[in-house]
C-alpha cells in the first residue's frame, strides 16, 4: 500500500540526514547555554552518560519503529498497535515539533543574520559598542530578527516541498565537514586565549556540587534528546523512509558519536572564550553570539572565518530544521492527503507566527514571563525540550520494550542475532524508563 511513499537513495543518504537532523545549533549554541547555565563539567557528565544510556538506545527505538511501520509519529504507532491509545504520543511529538522550531528558526535567523553581517564586512572589526551591544540591539528590534526567521523558514519550507533526499543530502555532504573543520582550528585559537585554562577547567573538572540541584539532571537529559532529535518523531519518519536491507545499529551509534563530537568540541572553542573575554558562562541563549565574534576579532583571517562558520551554522540549522518540519508535514500527507507542496507551506506558515512569539519576547514582549523567569523563546525550549521530548521518548521505550515482545523488539532493530542485542533490550525496556521517570518526579520536587 505503500508503494508510492518516498525512500532514500541509499544508506548513506539516511545516515547524511540523521546526521544533519542531529547537528545542528543544539551542538553549538543550546549545548554551550545549558552547560553554561548548569555548572559545566558535572553537567557535561551527565550529558554523555544521557546520551549513552537513553539517548543512543532510544535513537534505535525511534528509527526501528519508523523502518518498521512506514508512516509518521502518529501513524507508525497506529499502524503497529492499531485501537491502542500509543498513538497520542505522536500527537504531542507533533506539536513539540512545531513548538521546537518555532524558536529555532528565530535562532538560526540569527546565525543568518551574523552570516550577513560577515559576508558585507559590518562585522569584520569590533562593532563600537562592541559585539554584546550590537547583538542585543539586533536582538530586541522588531523588524529585522522577524525577517530573518522568514527567510530561514522559506528556505526550509522550499527544501521539505521538494522531497527530502535532494536539498538535504546535497547540504549534509559539504558542509558538515566544513563546520568540523572549522571547529576544530578554532579551537587552537580559543586554547591560546589568555585565560582559556579557566575554561576548560569549567568544562571538564567537574564541581559536583551543581549535582544537588534537580534542574541539573533534567537539563541534561533534554539536551540529549534535543541533540540527538529525539522525541518529536523526526527519527522515526526518517526511519520510515528506509528499506528493511539497511542495517540499523551501526548507523545511530555512528550518529551518536558524531553529535556528541560536535558539542564536546563546540565547548572547547566557546568555554575558553568565554573566560577569555569576561562573559558569564551562564548568560543563556545569547552565548556563543558574543563569543564566537571575539574570538574572530582576534584571529588572522578572521573575518573570512567568520563567513565560512555563520553559513556552515546556518546550514547546518537548516538540515535540522528540515528534519523538524518533515515531522508535521509526513502526518498532514497521509491524514490530510495533502500535497507535500501545501502542507509544507501550511505547517511552514504556522511555525512562522509560533516564532513570532519567540522573537518579540527578546524585545517588544520581554516582560511576558510564561515559566519562572523564562521569556518566550526559553519558555518554549523549556518546556518543549525539557518535558515534551523526554515524556514521548518515555513512550517510546515503552513501546518496543512493553507492546513488542522480546523478539519483535530486537528484529525491528537488528539486534536480533547479536550479542549487544540483550542489553540494548534492558536498558530499553527498564532502564531507561526508570531513569526518566525519576528525572522527572526528581524536577517536580517529589523525589
Ligand atoms: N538536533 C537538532 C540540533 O541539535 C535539532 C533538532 C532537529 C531536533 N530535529 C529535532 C530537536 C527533533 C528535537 C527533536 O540542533
Amino acid at each position: 500500500m505503500n508503494s508510492t511513499r518516498e525512500r532514500w537513495a541509499s544508506k548513506l543518504g539516511f545516515m547524511l540526514a540523521a546526521m544533519g537532523s542531529a547537528v545542528g545549533l543544539g551542538n553549538i549554541w543550546r549545548f554551550s547555554y545549558v552547560a553554561g547555565e548548569n555548572g559545566g563539567g558535572a553537567f557535561l557528565i551527565l550529558y554523555l552518560a544521557s546520551i549513552l544510556i537513553v539517548g543512543i538506545p532510544l535513537l534505535l527505538v525511534e528509527v526501528s519503529i519508523g523502518r518498521k511501520a512506514k508512516s509518521d509519529v502518529v501513524g507508525s504507532f497506529q499502524t503497529l498497535a492499531p485501537k491502542k491509545p500509543w498513538y497520542l504520543a505522536g500527537f504531542l511529538g507533533v506539536f513539540g515539533a512545531l513548538l521546537i522550531l518555532g524558536f529555532y528558526s528565530v535562532i538560526a535567523g540569527w546565525s543568518m543574520y551574523y552570516f550577513w553581517n560577515y559576508l558585507t564586512g559590518q562585522f569584520f572589526t569590533v562593532p563600537e559598542q562592541g559585539y554584546g551591544a550590537a547583538f542585543e540591539i539586533f536582538t530586541t528590534s522588531t523588524a529585522q530578527p522577524l525577517m530573518w526567521h522568514a527567510i530561514f523558514m522559506v528556505l526550509t519550507i522550499t527544501i521539505v516541498l521538494t522531497g527530502v533526499k535532494k536539498g538535504i543530502e546535497l547540504a549534509n555532504k559539504i558542509f558538515m565537514p566544513a563546520l568540523a573543520v572549522l571547529l576544530i582550528i578554532l579551537t587552537v585559537f580559543s586554547l591560546s586565549l589568555d585565560g582559556a585554562m579557566e575554561g576548560m577547567r569549567f568544562l571538564f573538572q567537574p564541581d559536583w556540587s551543581v549535582l544537588g540541584n534537580p534542574s541539573v539532571y533534567i537539563a541534561a537529559l533534554g539536551q540529549a534528546f534535543f541533540s540527538l532529535s529525539l522525541g518529536v518523531g523526526a527519527m522515526m519518519t526518517y526511519g520510515s523512509y528506509l528499506s528493511d536491507h539497511h542495517k540499523l545499529p551501526g548507523a545511530t551509534v555512528g550518529i551518536g558519536l558524531m553529535d556528541t563530537f560536535f558539542a564536546v568540541i563546540s565547548g572547547i572553542v566557546i568555554f575558553p572564550a568565554v573566560f577569555a573575554f569576561g562573559i558569564e558562562p551562564d548568560s543563556g541563549p545569547v552565548l556563543v553570539f558574543i563569543t564566537l565574534p571575539d574570538i574572530f576579532s582576534q584571529m588572522p583571517f578572521g573575518g573570512f572565518v567568520g563567513i565560512l562558520f555563520f553559513l556552515s551554522l546556518t546550514l547546518a540549522a537548516v538540515s535540522s530544521s528540515v528534519s523538524l518540519l518533515e515531522v508535521p508535514v509526513a502526518y498532514l500527507m497521509r491524514v490530510a492527503k495533502w500535497s507535500r507542496k501545501r502542507a509544507s507551506i501550511f505547517t511552514g506558515m504556522v511555525i512562522f507566527i509560533l516564532g513570532i512569539g519567540a522573537s518579540l519576547g527578546m524585545g517588544a514582549w520581554a516582560g511576558f514571563t510564561p515559566i519562572g523567569q523564562h521569556n518566550i523563546m526559553d519558555s518554549m525550549d523549556y518546556i518543549a525540550s525539557n518535558v515534551f521530548l523526554p515524556l514521548v521518548g518515555l513512550v517510546m521505550a515503552l513501546f518496543a520494550g512493553w507492546h513488542f515482545s522480546k523478539k519483535e523488539a530486537l528484529t525491528a532493530a537488528d539486534l536480533g542475532h547479536h550479542p549487544v542485542g540483550n542489553w540494548w533490550y534492558i536498558l530499553v525496556k527498564y532502564f531507561a524508563p526508570v531513569i526518566i521517570v525519576i528525572i522527572f518526579l526528581n524536577t517536580l520536587g517529589i523525589l
